[in-house]
């Protein structure tokens, strides 16, 4: 895919004499977190080359550098995606500091994509140049989604709601489809279903409350007390301040549990799901000791780990036409700031946050309510 592989295998025009720009996978400066760095020149410039954020080693968020690769090209069933917007998440941030999934680097991170169709592969019928879709990349082996253009499978795309912007969209397709197929897919969530989740206010949490109210449940959710009123207007029946009350004692019989949070949320939660309910993970070793009491209690474990999955992609883009799902923004980075967007999502989960603008100074393991995105230009 479009990360730092052998370029002389990737077919890809070769730099003009007079461009100066670095060579295939040379670091150029990055600007320190919070900085903004001039786009080092204009895409025909490029001459079949893009920026993109790669590491070449692993760590924090400091080993993210802007470089110049080889614009990628589409194969059989697939499509080349001008990136528009790229959501980021906090697995991305595992992922640069570990390789987890995707090996040593140097590598291209990014899952979400949204963006315009520049050209397609061989056998595609689907898109046209020009087309605006969003999607999610497979994954882990699909990364590559900080950079101007994207290589991913025909369907793993759909085509953008007009009603959402490129950035809304590019929120959505990790979190929405963990939610989606958490709830829908593995939960069966439907009509009159009790569904509890934590981290309501978060990526994932924030979609999955709209996902099951407009599945008809009746929606519990978790947030720390700031975020008690958004969670709300996302249409949530009850909100509840995890650090002032303990939800044990006030959540009873739900079918449904969707934890994002870990720790001991999944113990605590087989102590108020029904007989017959599921308690779906988005961290799934977290229910490896679990088994043995879930099953003495008549509940299913289920730990998920999102796919790409057109289907998904569709129900959601029919949501968000409707007004029905609406991504809610924490923060919007350039891509050449990327080392800033990735620290604020690292450890999100952790205590504290503060609102941020556009380029903003980024604070590490800190964002508002809903997804942190990069914009490219
Ligand atoms: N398996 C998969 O396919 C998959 C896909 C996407 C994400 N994930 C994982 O799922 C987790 C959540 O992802 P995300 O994108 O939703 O992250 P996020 O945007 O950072 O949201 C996490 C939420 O958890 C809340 N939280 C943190 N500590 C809490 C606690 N002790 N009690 C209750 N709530 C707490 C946070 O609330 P505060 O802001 O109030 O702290 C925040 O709203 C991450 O671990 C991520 O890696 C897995």
């Amino acid at each position: 895919m479009s990360d730092t592989m052998d370029t002389s295998e990737m077919g890809a025009p070769t730099m003009r004499e007079t461009n100066d720009a670095p060579e295939i996978g040379e670091i150029s400066d990055a600007p320190a977190m919070g900085e903004t760095m001039e786009a080092p020149q204009t895409d025909d410039a490029m001459n079949g080359r893009m920026k993109a954020i790669s590491q070449d080693e692993l760590g924090g968020p400091e080993v993210l550098k802007l470089v110049t690769l080889p614009t990628p090209e589409p194969g059989v069933s697939e499509i080349l995606i001008r990136v528009h917007a790229a959501g980021v998440n906090p697995i991305d941030g595992a992922i640069r500091e570990t390789g987890a999934f995707v090996g040593q680097p140097p590598f291209v991170l990014g899952w979400d994509v949204s963006g315009t169709v520049e050209a397609v592969g061989p056998g595609v019928t689907l898109y046209k140049p020009g087309d605006e879709v969003f999607g999610l990349l497979p994954f882990p082996q699909g990364h590559g989604a900080y950079a101007q253009y994207a290589v991913g499978p025909t369907r793993a795309f759909v085509p953008k709601p007009d009603r959402l912007d490129h950035v809304q969209a590019a929120a959505i397709p990790t979190v929405g489809l963990t939610a989606w197929q958490a709830l829908v897919d593995t939960a069966g969530v439907g009509e009159g279903s009790r569904v509890l989740i934590t981290g309501a206010a978060g990526g994932i949490g924030h979609l999955a409350v709209q996902i099951a109210k407009a599945r008809g449940a009746h929606v519990t959710g978790l947030a720390s007390a700031d975020d008690l009123d958004f969670v709300r207007s996302l249409g949530a029946d009850e909100a509840i301040d995890y650090n002032g009350t303990d939800f044990t004692e006030v959540v009873r019989d739900p079918d449904v549990v969707l934890d994002v949070v870990g720790g001991d949320y999944p113990a605590r939660a087989l102590d108020v799901l029904r007989r017959g309910g599921v308690l779906v993970s988005t961290q799934p070793p977290t229910l490896a000791p679990l088994g043995e009491v879930a099953t003495e209690r008549g509940i299913r474990l289920a730990g998920i780990i999102a796919e790409a999955d057109q289907v998904g992609m569709f129900a959601l883009a029919d949501l968000a036409a409707t007004g029905q799902l609406v991504p809610t923004i924490a923060a919007t980075f350039p891509l050449e700031e990327a080392a800033g967007a990735s620290a604020t999502t690292d450890l999100a989960a952790s205590d504290g946050r503060f609102p941020l603008e556009e380029g903003g100074p980024a604070e590490s393991g800190k964002h508002g309510p809903g997804k942190v995105v990069l914009t490219i230009v």
